[in-house]
């Protein structure tokens, strides 16, 4: 098993994405797949111009004319050789990152969009070179924010992505209270979000179940996206208004105590 992950964040390898996907992969790499990461704040990505170019017969036919510009088809070949793809991206102001994005849009130089066809879900498309896009995606999404809202439209986007291109969502990892978490680089916030450790376990056996049955299993995917502000019943309360002032006034006690806790001692 070929275990590609693309890694959208602005931060490149110093977020807290990239953090989560070492985690992943660290279990993935445990249980014998061959892991690879793409950091595409480190590549070089030109938009798609929409000039459709790659979709007139010709010599241009299928070839985008950014081609020996950019990275895009190294990065391509690198998916074509793995067996499964982890899209990693933060929440960008409630969306993909716009890196991951222009990757994602650059596949249309890839396949014919004229030849139409219907997917397995029943959708009308176009053909996809399916050595590219045809493999089983995850994703791996983080965010700062707690409300379910924020990542909402980022996990529909790649269950449509999955049923348009006809490849399994093989699983689907939100993790929110990414900077009370600490971005995951501070030790100490494991002390005043206990869950933390379990969340992190949680990556680690779904990167394994990955490496040896090809998804992860909804028990782990609820393990690994869980809550993790230590306030009882935090999930239900959080949808209920009178309690988001508590939960506001909670979230900043604790973060004030982890960052005086993290603070560099001046004695
Ligand atoms: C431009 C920008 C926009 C962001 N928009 C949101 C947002 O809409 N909702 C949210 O919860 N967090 C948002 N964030 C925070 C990131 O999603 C969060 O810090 C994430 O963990 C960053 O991952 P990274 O450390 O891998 O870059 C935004 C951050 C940036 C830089």
């Amino acid at each position: 098993m070929k275990i590609l992950a693309i890694n959208a964040s602005y931060r490149g390898d110093q977020g807290y994405t990239r953090f989560l996907v070492d985690k992943l992969l660290a279990g993935a790499g445990a249980a014998g797949a061959e892991c690879e990461v793409v950091t595409l704040a480190h590549k070089k990505i030109n938009r798609c111009l929409a000039c459709d170019k790659c979709q007139q017969s010709g010599k241009n036919y299928l070839i985008c004319v950014q081609r020996d510009k950019d990275d895009v088809q190294d990065i391509f070949r690198k998916m074509a050789s793995s067996d499964l793809i982890i899209f990693g991206t933060p929440v960008y102001v409630v969306g993909i990152s716009v890196l991951l994005k222009m990757l994602l849009d650059r596949q249309y130089g890839t396949a014919d969009c004229g030849k139409l066809i219907i997917s397995k879900s029943g959708l009308i498309f176009h053909e996809s070179d399916r050595k590219i896009s045809g493999k089983p995606i995850v994703a791996l999404i983080c965010c700062d924010n707690i409300e379910d809202e924020t990542p909402r439209s980022l996990i529909q986007y790649f269950k449509d992505y999955a049923k348009f291109l006809d490849v399994p969502l093989a699983g689907v990892l939100v993790r929110n209270a990414g900077r009370a978490a600490g971005h995951g680089k501070d030790k100490m916030r494991e002390q005043f979000f206990p869950k933390l450790a379990q969340v992190y376990k949680a990556f680690e056996q779904a990167g394994r179940e990955l490496a040896t049955q090809g998804y992860i299993s909804k028990a782990t995917q609820r393990k690994a996206n869980q809550e993790i502000v230590p306030m009882k019943n935090f999930k239900r309360l959080k949808k209920t208004m009178p309690y988001k002032e508590q939960i506001l006034q909670h979230a900043r006690t604790q973060m004030i105590l982890a960052e005086a806790s993290s603070a560099p001692d001046k004695t």
